[in-house]
Formats: C-alpha cells, structure tokens, sequence
C-alpha cells in the first residue's frame, strides 16, 4: 500500500509543517518509556508564604508599575473546553453567582476597576486558537468590548500542530482533506506573542511585564499589585502563584526545585502517586504542597527571548496527549475513533520556569484566588465556582460588619471592589445600602 505521507505531502507542505520536527517528535513519544525522569530527586520549591511582610514593601513598588502604564493583562483562551462540554469559546460561559456574567465580562470588568484605581490604561492582550478566533472576536465586537476601549484589547492566535498517528507517526488527515491540525498550548503562547508583533507592541507602548491567567478561572486578581511587586523586587522572569494543595490527588501542577537549583512545575498526571502522597515529617503536611493555579508574571525580554526561537536552548519542549482524533484514512473513508488513536503536540507555559535565569513563588489564598471552572458537574464546575464566589462575597460583608442570614447567591461587581480591603471601604461609605436578600447583585 502507498504510504499515506506520500499521498498528502503536498498538502502537510503546504500547510508549512516541518516533517523532521514532527518525526523527532514521534520518535521520543514511542520512546517514552526510555525517558525515565528521576522524580526522587526533586524536591519542594521554595514561595513566598502568605505572612512573609516583604509583601508590605512590594505591594507599593507593583503600584507604582501599574500605574506607569508598565503592566499588560494576558488571557490564554485558545483551549478547546472540552470537558466543560461547553459548545464556544469557554469566555462566552455564564460564570458569575447572580448576574451571570460571561468570564470575558468579569476579566474586563476587573481590568476596568484597576484602570480607574490607579488611573492607568491596561492592554488586554488575549490569544486564541484558530477554531474560536472568530467567535471571540465578534463577542466582544456585540458587547462593545464589555466597556473597554476596542482598541487597548488586543487578540492574536496561537500556532498549531498536527496529529500524528499513534502507531505508525503519519500526519492525519481530517474530513476536509486538510492536515489534522490542533492548538500548540498555552506555551505557544510565547511564540504567538512575538510572532503576532504583540512584543514589540508593547514595547512601544511603554509594558514590560505581562499578568497571564487562564479563561477559566473566575476569582484571579488579573491585576494583582503585591504579585507584580514581588516579581520585580526579585528581579524575576517569571513568576507563579501557588495555593496549598487541598488534597494529595489534587489534579493541579506541582512546583518542584530540580537539583540543578531550577525551578520546575511537574504536572499532576507526571508525578507519581506516592510523591503527591508523600507526608513532610517536620510539618505533617503534604510533602510537595505547592499546587500550580496557572498565574503567571512574564518578563517581556524574557517572553521575546523563549518565543523567538533564536536560541534552541530556550526552547519549550513539547508534552504528548494521547487522543481521539477523527481523520480520512488512505482510502478515503472518514474515520470517527472510539479510542485514543492519535498523539497530539503541546507545549506549556509553566516549562519557561527553569529556563528563567530568576524566577519566584508566591503562595496566595485560595478561597480568594482560585475556583476555575473546568468541569460540567462536581470538583471545579460552574456550580463550585459560584458556591465560592458567592463565599468570598459573603466574607466581605461580613468584614464589612454586616451579619448575614438567608444570604445565597451574592456577587460584587469588580468595579465596586476587587478586594476586601476595597469593599469593606466603599461598602461602609454608602449612605444607603442595598437590602441584603437572597439574591444579591452589588453594583458599582
Ligand atoms: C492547568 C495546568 C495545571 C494547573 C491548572 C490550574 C496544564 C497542562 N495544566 O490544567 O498545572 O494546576 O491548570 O487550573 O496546563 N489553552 C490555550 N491553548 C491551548 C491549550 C490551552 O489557550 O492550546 C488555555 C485554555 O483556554 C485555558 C488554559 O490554557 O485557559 C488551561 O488549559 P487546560 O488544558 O484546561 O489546563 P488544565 O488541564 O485545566
């Protein structure tokens, strides 16, 4: 039979794949085995611990960085959401407790409140994929851009991959006689920055560090003055926020110090069971209790740096997912999967870390920070996610002085207040006050 490369190589050329990558690639997938990492020999990575009071001192300095117009905001939104099972962009996704503001809303909304505090303009920069570039694009064109300006939001695409066959390492070929192609991962997002022209952007317009969060996380503090202050008092490339782990099996990244002095995150489904087990001795708590929640501070020089591909050294290496993938097979027959038949390529943002030549941790409260929303029902669902925010605006009117009864779903407007601190302020600075129901919406 005729090797199906063969037939379609003219199509995987004109789709600019360079073969040799994706046969390199291959080869390492069917040598996974061989690869044996020695997880024994890392160890926890050093944070910066919620009561450490240097916070007190960076807080000013990420400040002053944001209202020098220093700090970009930057959403990864070019994953495909399959598990939410959400048909369209998963910032289109009704995300709030009361009003149920899509996430794109809620993101603008809080980039919106930071620009009026420290009275600043923030880039919003977002990437997409290909599959949902349109459709993102024109929810914010109908939303008028959720009060932003059109133009401080910026969208660029991620790059793409093919998939491979599993067994044999052939491109596939989807329905349409075109390579089987799919997003590169969020760590393409580093090659997409530069590719886009979104570095030199930025440089141009005066932005040297880059708050990246993912799509799907309703409670991040997109703008988060003692983060940025931190990252910059340490001179850092990148930077992670981290959350203890609220059990072994928790299914979030791990920060690891390797024994070269590199920091690393080590991926849930990588570390092997009885380290995400393993008990510190001298505290009794989770021996790698770091867990990643995907917040990051990005260097601009440091981004232009990994993404421009100049140096192969500073390359991200790819990750394999083993997955269904539908294609046309030599003959010409559509063929739907029922198992994992494919390998797909991916890179992810959190490999820059022990490329970085400084990069730091800093732990931060979870209840306030994260409560994404990943899955239809249960763990990390719409429904947790309201449940926690509608508590972490419960805990603000209680700090406020307010005793609560009755009080079910609450949500506070980002641009009432983004914190605690801000809310119980303006909240006790009302001369009337909204009655406190069972639905409640606090409005700017
Ligand atoms: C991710 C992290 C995990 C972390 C957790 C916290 C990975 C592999 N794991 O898990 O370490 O603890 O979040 O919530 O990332 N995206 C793109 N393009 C892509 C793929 C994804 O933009 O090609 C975006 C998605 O739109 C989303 C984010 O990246 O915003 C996360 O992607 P997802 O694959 O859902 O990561 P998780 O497995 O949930």
């Amino acid at each position: 039979m005729m090797d199906p490369n063969a037939l379609n190589h003219d199509v995987i050329q004109a789709a600019g794949i360079d073969q040799e990558e994706i046969a390199a690639l291959f080869q390492k997938w069917t040598d996974r085995s061989m690869q044996g990492v020695d997880y024994s020999l890392l160890s926890p990575a050093p944070y910066v611990a919620l009561n450490d009071p240097v916070r007190m001192k960076a807080q000013s300095l990420g400040e002053q960085a944001i209202r020098d117009g220093r700090v970009a905001a930057f959403t990864v939104a070019g994953g495909q959401g399959t598990r939410l099972g959400y048909d369209g962009p998963k910032g289109e996704f009704p995300a709030t407790p009361v009003q149920q503001k899509p996430l794109f809303q809620l993101f603008a909304e809080k980039i919106r409140a930071a620009e009026a505090l420290y009275n600043t303009r923030i880039y919003w920069l977002i990437m997409t994929s290909l599959q949902n570039d349109a459709p993102t694009q024109q929810f914010f064109a109908s939303h008028d851009f959720f009060g932003l300006r059109e133009s401080q939001v910026r969208f660029f695409t991620q790059g793409q991959m093919p998939a491979v066959d599993a067994q044999t390492g052939n491109i596939l070929m989807s329905e349409s006689g075109q390579v089987a192609m799919s997003p590169d991962g969020h760590g393409g997002s580093l090659r997409a920055l530069v590719r886009s022209g979104s570095v030199d952007f930025l440089r141009n317009n005066g932005v040297d560090t880059l708050s990246y969060f993912q799509v799907d996380n309703p409670l991040v503090q997109s703008i988060d003055p003692t983060f940025i202050g931190l990252h910059l008092l340490n001179k850092a490339e990148i930077s992670s926020k981290m959350v203890r782990k609220a059990y072994s099996g928790e299914k979030v990244g791990h920060f690891c110090l390797r024994e070269d002095g590199r920091q690393s995150v080590v991926e849930y489904s990588d570390l092997p069971h009885e380290l995400q087990e393993k008990i510190d001795p001298e505290t009794g708590e989770l021996y790698f209790i770091a867990g990643s929640i995907a917040i990051h501070l990005l260097d601009i020089d440091f981004v232009a740096r990994v993404g421009g591909g100049v140096d192969t050294e500073l390359a991200l290496p790819f990750h394999f997912a083993h997955k269904k993938v539908p294609y046309t097979d030599s003959s010409g027959k559509h063929v739907v999967p029922d198992e994992p038949n494919a390998v797909k390529f991916e890179m992810f943002i959190f490999d820059a870390l022990p490329l970085a030549k400084q990069s730091l941790i800093v732990e931060t409260s979870r209840e306030d920070e994260f409560s994404p929303i990943k899955n239809a029902t249960g763990v990390d669902s719409s429904e947790s996610s309201k449940s926690d925010q509608s508590a972490q605006a419960r805990r603000w009117l209680e700090a406020a002085g307010e005793a609560l009864t009755g009080l079910e779903r609450v949500e506070v407007s980002p641009l009432f207040a983004c914190t605690e601190e801000a809310f119980v302020e303006r909240w006790n600075s009302l001369a009337e006050k909204p009655v406190i129901k069972e639905d409640l919406y606090i409005q700017p």
